[in-house]
Parts: structure tokens; sequence; C-alpha cells
């Protein structure tokens, strides 16, 4: 693998969210005007024809699949326990020690579903509701589905940095452990741990993922590959496909990110190298689906057949305010069909599934500064809990879902104020209501405007751009940044953010993330006891193996066989740093857990001030 790829990803991969995050990561600025390759890799997947060839592909898959078997699925008539409110506040005892679980050693059958709303923070919500409220014409009392379910708050640093990322946000869940940010299941020591879901597998219980970025992206990643770094997508969707110290342990996977499978010598393909890994899955048993015809011939998960992986675009799936339902599923809909799949597959066993379901996408947008994108990836995310809550109950095995962030994005606040005057205590939902595409997006069309003249391409923004997002007062200035970055994606949809977000009056603090506590769903409530209140991000992943009863620790010893830095967990962590020169956070790149170095003022605001 060149190392131009280990230091540019997004030069292949083109993910918006991704090279922001390796940017705030590191530290180092993404010198955007400079760095032609990024606009283009951006850009180009728009016009990806990758899609047309898998949609050939497609074709000939649909005639696979019509050999599948169609099992039908028992309707379960067990009534619905009422979903109870939120559970009375629990003595929050932060000093008790981990908790001891209650249930007899040998439990009934079981399945858990464990939901990520990426980048996700309280303010979201919030933001979400009162959109909702508004768009719907509902009572000020009417509220989230997920607001229903809320059971406490959990804390997101990781091991080196109070600002955690995906990757150490995901592995806190997947091994219950705190690591460097970036790491993908490996520990500061540079070892790799156990994952919930690899043990989960072991254990004889059926195992998914379903997302709506890349499936090789850091939150799905840390559940069935160890990496050093996040960007090693090459490598982590090797293992993911079964070149892993434990064979294939993943059943389902559902997503984006189809360039990273694809070898280097094929149209669309993101890989630094040319291995055909749909090939390889293929020829060890591996069902692929494509497109959105692909999907829809799972039926909703009645015609599944085991290991699948329904890959719908070469890398994120469209923002879902961009998406259209004849061309990608929705969350909600990958949700139900999985978890139907899993349900079937797994009737006849003594053991259940483990289903990872990520809205991937409501970070992108919080990296973004886009809260027009925000809330309709909020609303999927929150549809998806409610089908996920609908199939608990209909299922015949006990099923418990937990639903949290690893970590918020952007600093939201649902305020802003806009000049030197005392502001009004207000914020507009009609404003994101009336644009009618994420700011991504309206990049996206003034870059394929033809390079005409100015007054052209002010015309076009005027009379076409504009008004799809219904901002009528768009002043001279506004409207020549726009002109200025025309051929700079990423700057172009900061600004198209930015007039959205000033116009509703929403405030950002940053195009990253932020240390915020995030909030933890659970049904049924009593199930998740262990949960309520306040909690290091560290315990839901404990809560996760416990309810599971599996043995995590066993799987570590197994990784471990080839000792740390073995070279199937990608390049050695130094080499990296060595290259990228500056470490990740500020507290060191390895060692434990440390606040040394998160007082001190590194001076950070004069550095910024230069650029
Ligand atoms: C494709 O990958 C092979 C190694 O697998 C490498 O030798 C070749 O240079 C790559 N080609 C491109 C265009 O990156
Ligand atoms: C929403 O769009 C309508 C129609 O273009 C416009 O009249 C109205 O002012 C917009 N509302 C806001 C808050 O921008
Ligand atoms: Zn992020």
């Amino acid at each position: 693998m060149p190392a131009d790829r280990l230091l540019s990803p997004a030069r292949h991969s083109g993910e918006i969210g991704d090279e922001q995050e390796e940017a705030l990561l590191t530290g180092q600025h993404v010198d955007r005007k400079g760095q032609t390759g990024r606009g283009r890799g951006f850009f180009s997947r728009w016009k990806n024809p990758i899609i047309v060839t898998w949609a050939a592909i497609a074709t000939i898959i649909i005639l696979v699949f019509g050999v599948l078997y169609v099992r039908s699925h028992p309707v379960d008539d067990k009534p619905t326990p009422g979903a109870p409110n939120t559970p009375k506040a629990p003595p929050n005892t932060p000093t008790a020690p981990p908790n001891t679980p209650k249930e007899p050693k040998t439990h009934k059958k079981r399945n858990l579903i464990f939901m990520v709303s990426d980048g996700m923070g309280p303010a979201s919500l919030s933001l979400t509701r009162s959109f909702r409220q508004f768009t719907e014409n509902l009572p000020i009392d009417d509220i989230l589905t997920l607001d229903k379910h809320f059971i406490g708050s959990s804390r997101t640093r990781s091991s080196n940095s109070l600002v955690t990322d995906s990757a150490a946000g995901a592995t806190a869940f997947s091994c219950g452990l705190k690591s460097y940010n970036g790491a993908i299941s490996i520990l500061p020591d540079g070892n790799p741990c156990g994952t919930v879901l690899e043990a989960a597998k072991a254990a004889g219980y059926m195992t998914g993922l379903v997302v709506t970025t890349s499936i090789t992206d850091a939150t799905p990643a840390c559940f069935n590959s160890h990496v050093n770094m996040r960007w090693e997508q090459d490598r982590i969707a090797e293992q993911q496909i079964g070149d892993h110290p434990l064979g294939r342990v993943t059943d389902l996977m559902f997503g984006g990110g189809l360039c990273h499978f694809t070898p280097n010598t094929s149209i669309g393909s993101c890989r630094g190298d040319d291995r055909d890994l749909i090939k390889e899955a293929r020829a060890s048993g591996w069902q692929f689906a494509y497109t959105h015809d692909g999907f829809k011939y799972l039926r909703m998960g009645k015609f599944v057949k085991f290991p699948i992986m329904g890959l719908w675009a070469p890398a994120d799936i469209p923002y879902d305010i961009d998406r259209k339902d004849t061309e990608y599923p929705s969350l909600a809909a990958m949700a139900e069909t999985a978890i139907t799949a899993l349900d079937i597959e797994t009737k006849n066993s003594d053991k259940g599934f483990f289903l990872m379901i990520e809205g991937s996408r409501i970070d992108h947008a919080g990296h973004g500064n886009d809260p027009a994108a925000q809330v309709r990836e909020v609303r999927a995310y929150d549809k998806a809990f409610e089908v996920v809550l609908k199939k608990i109950d209909e299922m015949e095995t006990e099923t418990i879902v937990i639903s949290t962030s690893d970590h918020e994005t952007g600093g939201l606040s649902t305020a802003r104020q806009l000049h030197e005057t005392y502001p009004d205590y207000l914020w507009y939902p009609s404003v994101l209501a009336n644009a009618s595409h994420s700011s991504e997006y309206m990049a996206k069309l003034l870059a394929d405007f033809p390079e005409v003249t100015k007054s052209k391409i002010t015309d076009y923004i005027k009379e076409e751009l504009l008004p799809l997002q219904q901002i009528t007062d768009a002043d001279d200035e506004e409207i020549a940044k726009l002109v200025k970055t025309k051929t700079d994606g990423l700057s172009t949809a900061y600004i198209w953010a930015d007039m959205v977000s000033r116009r509703a009056q929403i405030g950002w603090s940053t195009h990253g993330h932020s240390a915020v506590d995030v909030n933890i769903y659970a049904y049924p409530p009593e199930l998740a006891k262990d949960l309520w209140g306040n909690h290091e991000n560290t315990e839901i992943g404990e809560f996760l193996r416990k309810w599971l009863d599996v043995d995590v620790d066993s799987i570590t010893k197994k990784l471990r066989k080839e000792g740390t830095h073995a070279k199937w967990m990608g390049k050695e962590l130094d080499k990296i740093l060595e290259e990228k020169e500056k470490s990740m956070g500020v507290g060191g790149k390895t060692g434990e857990v440390t606040v040394e170095g998160l007082d001190a003022y590194h001076g950070v605001h004069k550095r910024a001030c230069m650029h």
C-alpha cells in the first residue's frame, strides 16, 4: 500500500466526514486551496460509473437470489408490553463497583440490538424535536420516540484526549476499554482487544452490522476488525470478509463502502491494491447484494441467505434529505430487514443474534455544520429506533435495544448571536424546513455547473440554487463567496450550511467533535438498569457483553497469539505516526489513560489565526 494512501485516505475514499475528522484528529489543517485531490475525490463519487456497473451485476444477482428459499415469519400475537416512560431517576452512584448481573448464570435465549447515533448530542434532539413539531404541526408536548426511552447519559473521553473520535468511541463499546483516537479495537499498548461481536460469534450467536456510511468506517470496523489507525480501510475490508485471525465473524453487513472491496484496476475502486475482495468473499460463501433493486429482493428480510453483504453505495449512502427512496434504502428499512432475517435464521438455535445499527451521518452533518441535513438524519434514526421497538415486541426471543452516541459533533447549539446587540431568544425551524437539500448536495450542484463567466454563475446561483433552499435574502457578499469557492467543494458546502444556520439562528462551535455527554436510551428500560444514570462509555461496552453472557477475554487471548503490532493489524502505529508527524490528541499517542497535557494551553488559538 503506497504511503500516500495512508496519508490522504480521502483522496481515494472521498469521504467528507473522514477528511475533516482526520484533520481535526491530527491537528493538521487541511489545505483546501492547494489540495486538488480532495475536491475531486469528494465530487467524483457523485458521477461514479460504478453505480451503473453494479446495476448490471445486480440483475445477475437477482437471478441468483431467485433460487433462495422463503421462510415465512410466524406472526407472534404476544401482547405488546406498554413501553413505560422514562424510568424514575435511579440513584447515581459513580463510585459504585461495576454492576454485577442479577440474572442467574444461564439465562434464556437472547438478542441484543445496539444502536449508535454517531455524533448526536443532546442539542441535536432539541433541534429535531422542535423541527418535527413545526413541520408536522404537532403540540409542544409531542416528543421523539427516542425521548420516551431515555435512561441516562454517557461520558465519552478517549485514552488520550477529552474529545474522542469515533474509533476510540466505538472501541469503548466493542472492547469495553478506553483507547486512543483512531484506534480500531487496538489498545494504547498496541495489542488488539476482543470485541463483543467476535465473542458473540464464538458463542454461537448470529452477528450483523447496519450503517449509512462505508461499512469500513470506524464505528462498524471496531466490532469486526483490528487496525492501528482508522484510515486503514483496505485492511479493515479484508478482515471483515474473513481474512482475520478468527476467520469470518460477521453474518450480515449492510451499508455503503463498496469501493474498498473492488480491485484498483476497476472503475470506482478506492483500494490501494488489486485485491478483488468480492471475488474472494464469494469464493468463501458470501452473498452480495447491490443497488436498491438488490435490496428490494431481500423482501424486508424474508429472502436472505447468509452470510450476506449488501453495499448500496461506493462510499456514503446519501443524506436522508437528499436520498431518493427508489435509489437507496432508508436506515429503518435496512434495520427491519436485518432484524427479520436474523430472527428467522436463529429460530431453531439456542442462541439469538447481536446486531449493531448506526445512524452514521448525523456525525457528517455535524462536521458540515449543516442543521437542515442533521434534523433529517436524526429523524431517520428515530424512525429506525421505532422499527426496532416494533420488532422487539413481535419477536419471541427476549431482546433489548441500547441506543447511544459515541460523541457529539459540531458543538451544536440551538441559539446563535448574530450581532453585537443583545440577541433575541429564538431560533427558526422554518428555515430548516425551507431547505430542500444538504449543503453537500448544493455544493455539488454548483461545482457541476460549467466554468462560464462570473455573471452567468451568479445568475445560476440566484435563479436555480437559492430557490432550492428558499433563501430569498442572500446578499452580494454571500453570493460572491459561493462564486469564488465554486470548485472547492468543502468550502462551498460550509458556506451553504452557514447561510442556513445563520438564518435559522443555529450555532456551531467546531467542524470537529466535542466532549459533551451524550444520551443513553433503552427498551425495555427495566432490563437496562445497569445503564441508568451517568456512565463512562466503557460501561456500555461492559453491559453489552454481560447481556449476551459472552467471554470477550478469551477472544483477546486468541487475537494476541501473534503479539503486539502483528502484521495483520495493519501498519505499525509508530510508522504511521512518523509519517504523519503529529500525534492524535494532546495526551501522547500511547500509554495508559492520561490527563497529562489536557490542562495546558498549547497556543492553538494563535495557530488557528494564522490560517
Ligand atoms: C494497483 O495495485 C497494485 C498492487 O496490488 C500496484 O502494483 C499498482 O500500482 C496499483 N495500480 C494503481 C493504478 O494504483
Ligand atoms: C420559507 O420559504 C418561503 C417561500 O420561499 C418564504 O416566503 C419564507 O420567507 C421562508 N421562510 C424562512 C423562515 O426563510
Ligand atoms: Zn466524526
